[in-house]
C-alpha cells in the first residue's frame, strides 16, 4: 500500500488569456502551465527547476489558489483544494505557506518583526497574550533570529535575516508544506547556504514538506530529495536527486546540468550548448516543445508530443529517444 501524498497535482493547466482589439476579445493565451502532474510526500523536498519563464512560479501560485486554474486537480492529503469555495480556504491557508524571493516586498515595512511573526498566530486564533509572546520568541529561536529583533523593522535586517523572518512567519500557523519560490536566489553564496541549511534542519525537526522552486540547480542539489524539470509549461523529467545529478537523462536536463558551474574546472564534462532562446509560451512549438533547441531532434519530434514514461531507476522522462524499437 502506498501512503497518500501530502500534495498531489494532477494535469494542472494555467492558461492566461490574451485580449486584443477594440472589443477586447480573447486573441490567444499564454500556455504558462500546460498539463503538469507531481506529488510531494510528507517531510519531502521536491524541487521544480527550469529556465526563467517555464511556468514554475505559476505552478506554485496555482497551488496557493492565488488565481483560478484552467484545468486539473490539486489535492492536499487526498482532498481536492482547487475547487474549494473561498469560505473554506482557511485550512489551506494555514497548512500551505509560501516564501518568495524578495521577502522585503512581502514584509510590511511599518510592522515590527514581532508583529509580522505574530500576525498569522492571531489571524488563525492560535495564540494570544503571553502565549503569543512565547510562541513568537520560540519561532525566532527556531529560525536563528536574535530575540531583540522583535522590536525592530524589516529594513534593519540583511537579505538573509529577512528571509529568516519570512520563514518564521510561514512556520507560525503550523504549516506542513512550504512553497519556496526562488527563496534563496537573491542571496549571496554563503548566506544562501545558511538558509538552505536552516530549511533542511526545520524539515528534519518538524517533518515539513518543501516545494522548492528554483532556476538554480547548484543550490537544489544541496537540499532536495527529488527534482522535477520543467520546460515551457511541461515536466520533461522527474528523478531522485542522486540519479538526476549523477546521470541526467532527458536531453533538456542534460543541457541544463551541463551549464551548472562545477567546483573542479578540470573535471571532464560534456557541455551541451543550447541553441536559441526559449520559445514563447503563447505559441509553443508543435510535438516536443524542446525540438527547436534539442541537439538530438528528428522528424517525429516535430509532429508528436512525447509522453512521460518510466525509464528505470524510479525516473520518468518525456522523449521519443526513450522508446525502445520493436523487436524485429
Ligand atoms: N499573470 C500573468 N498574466 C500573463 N502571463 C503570465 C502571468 N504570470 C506569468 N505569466 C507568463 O507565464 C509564463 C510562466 O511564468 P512563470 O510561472 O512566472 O515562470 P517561472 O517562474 O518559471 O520563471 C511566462 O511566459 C510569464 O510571462
Ligand atoms: S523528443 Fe526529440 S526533440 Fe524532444 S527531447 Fe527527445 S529527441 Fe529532443
Ligand atoms: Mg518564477
Amino acid at each position: 500500500m502506498t501512503a497518500t501524498p501530502l500534495l498531489e497535482v494532477r494535469g494542472l493547466k494555467k492558461h492566461f488569456p490574451l485580449h486584443g482589439g477594440l472589443l477586447g476579445r480573447q486573441t490567444g493565451a499564454v500556455y504558462a502551465v500546460d498539463g503538469v502532474s507531481f506529488t510531494v510526500n510528507k517531510g519531502e523536498t521536491l524541487s521544480v527547476v527550469g529556465e526563467s519563464g517555464c511556468g514554475k512560479s505559476t505552478v506554485g501560485k496555482a497551488i496557493l489558489r492565488l488565481y483560478p486554474i484552467t484545468a486539473g486537480e490539486v489535492l492536499l492529503d487526498g482532498q481536492r483544494i482547487d475547487n474549494l469555495p473561498a469560505s473554506e480556504l482557511r485550512p489551506l491557508r494555514r497548512r500551505v505557506q509560501v516564501v518568495f524571493q524578495d521577502p522585503f516586498s512581502s514584509l510590511n515595512p511599518r510592522q515590527r518583526v514581532g508583529d509580522i511573526i505574530a500576525e498569522p498566530l492571531v489571524n488563525f486564533g492560535i495564540a494570544h497574550g503571553s502565549e503569543l509572546t512565547d510562541r513568537v520568541a520560540g519561532l525566532m529561536d527556531k529560525v536563528g533570529l536574535p530575540r531583540d529583533a522583535v522590536k525592530r523593522f524589516p529594513h534593519e535586517f540583511s537579505g538573509g535575516q529577512r528571509q529568516r523572518i519570512g520563514i518564521a512567519r510561514a512556520l507560525a500557523p503550523g504549516a506542513d508544506l512550504i512553497i519556496c519560490d526562488e527563496a534563496v536566489s537573491a542571496l549571496d553564496v554563503s548566506v544562501k547556504a545558511q538558509i538552505v541549511n536552516l530549511l533542511s534542519d526545520l524539515q528534519d525537526d518538524l517533518g515539513l514538506a518543501l516545494l522548492f522552486i528554483s532556476h538554480d540547480l547548484a543550490i537544489v542539489e544541496h537540499l532536495t530529495h527529488r527534482v522535477a524539470v520543467m520546460y515551457l509549461g511541461k515536466i520533461v523529467e522527474v528523478a531522485d536527486r542522486a540519479t538526476l545529478f549523477s546521470n541526467p537523462h532527458h536531453p533538456y536536463t542534460r543541457a541544463l546540468l551541463s551549464a551548472v558551474p562545477v567546483p573542479d574546472p578540470t573535471a571532464p564534462r560534456n557541455r551541451i550548448i543550447l541553441r536559441g532562446d526559449v520559445p514563447s509560451p503563447i505559441n509553443p512549438p508543435s510535438g516536443c516543445r524542446f525540438h527547436t533547441r534539442c541537439p538530438f531532434v528528428f522528424d517525429r519530434c516535430r509532429a508528436e508530443e512525447p509522453l512521460l514514461r518510466d525509464v528505470g531507476d524510479g525516473r520518468i522522462s518525456a522523449c521519443h529517444l526513450d522508446e525502445v524499437p520493436a523487436a524485429a
